[in-house]
């Protein structure tokens, strides 16, 4: 590149076209950094870049699980169904009653709410505790309502503690 210093220094003074050649350089340099450099990366390795959001998103998750375990921010029964109940009962493995079965569901929701929030809780026979979740009661209640009501049921949310009042 040329150098655009030593006129300038040996007059002993800034020329203001050396100035302005600096400063497009400089923009030049910047928008380069800005435009190729990310880029360059990305296409480079996406598989990089999805572990790295991942691991960007992590703390979130661990927080959010420790939220639900101690009552406040619960997840909906859909989410918890999703994600621990919909192993067995999204297919019927093990002969777990089908979600959105209702002749599987029907002879069961004669026994209540109760009765069956307990089932999941304590586990009946081929199906665990909780559904061997790592999920709070009250997940699990919802869990409980939101497959019983897309069977035929009519069961009511569980509300959270504070919300009960
Ligand atoms: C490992 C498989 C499995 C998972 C995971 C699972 N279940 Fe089940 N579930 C079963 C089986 C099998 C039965 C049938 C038990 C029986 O009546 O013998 C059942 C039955 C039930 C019943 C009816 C109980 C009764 O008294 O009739 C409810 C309610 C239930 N599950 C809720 C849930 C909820 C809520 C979750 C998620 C938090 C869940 N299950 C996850 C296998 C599973």
């Amino acid at each position: 590149m040329r150098d655009v210093h030593t006129p300038a220094r040996q007059r002993g003074e800034a020329s203001s076209k050396n100035l302005v050649t600096l400063a497009v350089v400089a923009l030049l340099v910047v928008l380069v950094g800005i435009f190729f450099l990310p880029n360059s990366q990305k296409m480079s390795d996406p598989a990089a870049e999805a572990q790295a959001v991942a691991e960007r998103l992590q703390p979130v998750g661990t927080v959010e699980v420790m939220v639900a375990k101690a009552g406040g921010g619960a997840r909906s029964g859909e989410e918890v169904y999703k994600a621990v109940c919909a192993a067995c009962h999204a297919a019927g493995a093990l002969g777990a009653p089908k979600f959105g079965d209702a002749s599987a569901w029907g002879p069961r929701l004669g026994a209540g709410y109760a009765a069956l929030l307990n089932s999941a809780l304590k586990g009946k026979n081929a199906m665990p505790a909780q559904g061997g979740g790592d999920t709070s009661d009250l997940e699990v209640g919802r869990a409980v309502v939101y497959m019983v009501n897309n069977a035929g049921g009519k069961f009511d949310e569980p509300k959270a503690p504070a919300e009960a009042k």
